[in-house]
C-alpha cells in the first residue's frame, strides 16, 4: 500500500519492540521511534521531554503493559503505563496541536452481552489490565487532544509474545494440548492493525473517537488453534476445555466480539476475515524460518 502522502518523520511511534509497534515501524521506517530509555511511559517527565523535543504531528501509542495476568499483582505499574501515560501523551499533544492514535482492548467490557459490543455500550472491565486500559481511554479523551482510539482483540503476528507462537511451540513438543473453547473473539493481526492505523492517519480525521477494530468473523481460542495447526500441518490433538478448567489470575470476558461497523461507516475501512490474515502470518513465519 502507498502511504507516501504521510510525512513519516512527523510520526512518533511508541513501543516499537512490540507486536503492533514493530509492524508500524516496518510501514514507516522513517518515523521517530523512541526506545524505552528515551520515552519511559512510567515517567511523566520522560514522556513530556520526548514529545517537546520532537514535536510530532501524530503520536501513535501501541506501547502498553500487556501482561494481563501479571497486572493483577502489579496494578500500580499497569495503571501508570496504561492509564496515566495516555493522559500525559494527550496533554502534550494538545499543547503542540498533535493528534494521538491510541490502542485499547475488548477487555474494557465484561463479555456478558450476547451480541458484539458497540463503542457506545457500557464498559465494565473484569481485570486490572482491562480497568487500566479503560482508564487510558478516559484520560486521553479528557485532555481534549485530537485522538483516535482503536479497541482491538487477540493480537498476534509472526514475532512477539502471542497465543499463535506459544501454541506452535507447545504443539511441536506435545501430542495433545487443552485449549479454552468458551471464549469467543476475533484474532487480529498486528500487521493489519498497523495498516489500518496508517490508513486512518492518511485520511486525516477531523473527529476524535473510539473505534472497534478487529478482524472480521469470530472463533474461539480452540477454533483459532485448530485452524493454524491445520494450516501448518501439525497433528497435535487439541482438547476443548472450558475457561473454568484453566484458571488464571485475571478474569477474561466470555464474549470478546466487537462490532466494527462504526469504523466501516466512518472511514470505509474493514480488516480482513481472520482466516485470511492468519494464512498471511503463517506464510511470513514459514518464509522467515
Ligand atoms: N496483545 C493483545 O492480545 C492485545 C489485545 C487487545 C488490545 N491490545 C492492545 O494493543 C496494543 C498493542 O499491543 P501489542 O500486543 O503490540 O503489545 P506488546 O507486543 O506487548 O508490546 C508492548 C510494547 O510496549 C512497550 N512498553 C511497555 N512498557 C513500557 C514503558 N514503561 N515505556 C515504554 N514502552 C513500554 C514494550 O517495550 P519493551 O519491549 O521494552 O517491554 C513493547 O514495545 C496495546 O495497547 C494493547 O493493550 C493488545
Amino acid at each position: 500500500m502507498d502511504f507516501s502522502p504521510i510525512t513519516t518523520n512527523t510520526l512518533l511511534i511508541t513501543g516499537t519492540t512490540g507486536q503492533v509497534g514493530s509492524a508500524l515501524l516496518s510501514l514507516f521506517p522513517g518515523a521517530l521511534a523512541p526506545t524505552r530509555a528515551d520515552l519511559d511511559l512510567t515517567d511523566p517527565f520522560s514522556i513530556r521531554a520526548c514529545i517537546r523535543l520532537h514535536r510530532p504531528r501524530w503520536i501513535i501509542n501501541p506501547a502498553a503493559y500487556t501482561a494481563v495476568d501479571k497486572a493483577e499483582s502489579e496494578p500500580a505499574l499497569a495503571h501508570a503505563i496504561n492509564a496515566d501515560a495516555p493522559g500525559i501523551l494527550g496533554e502534550e499533544a494538545r499543547e503542540i496541536g498533535a493528534s494521538v492514535l491510541h490502542f485499547s482492548t475488548d477487555y474494557v467490557f465484561d463479555g456478558t452481552k450476547p451480541t458484539p459490543d458497540l463503542e457506545s455500550d457500557p464498559t465494565h472491565p473484569l481485570s486490572v489490565y482491562g480497568a487500566s486500559k479503560l482508564g487510558g481511554e478516559q484520560a486521553l479523551a479528557a485532555t481534549g487532544a485530537a485522538h483516535i482510539i482503536l479497541r482491538t482483540s487477540w493480537v498476534y503476528g509472526a514475532t512477539g509474545k502471542n497465543f499463535l507462537l506459544t501454541i506452535l511451540k507447545l504443539a511441536a513438543a506435545r501430542p495433545e494440548l487443552r485449549i479454552v473453547a468458551d471464549q469467543t473473539g476475533a484474532p487480529t493481526s498486528a500487521a493489519d492493525l498497523a495498516n489500518l492505523a496508517a490508513q486512518i492517519i492518511a485520511a486525516n480525521p477531523t473527529e476524535s473517537g473510539i473505534f472497534h477494530a478487529t478482524s472480521q468473523g469470530e472463533t474461539t481460542w480452540h477454533g483459532f488453534a485448530t485452524e493454524f495447526l491445520r494450516l501448518a500441518n501439525i497433528t497435535t490433538t487439541l482438547i476443548p476445555i472450558p475457561t473454568s478448567a484453566y484458571p488464571t489470575p485475571a478474569r477474561r470476558p466470555a464474549n470478546n466480539r466487537l462490532n466494527c461497523d462504526k469504523l466501516r461507516d466512518t472511514f470505509n475501512l474493514q480488516l480482513p476475515p481472520w482466516q485470511t490474515s492468519l494464512a498471511k502470518v503463517l506464510n511470513a513465519l514459514s518464509t522467515s524460518s
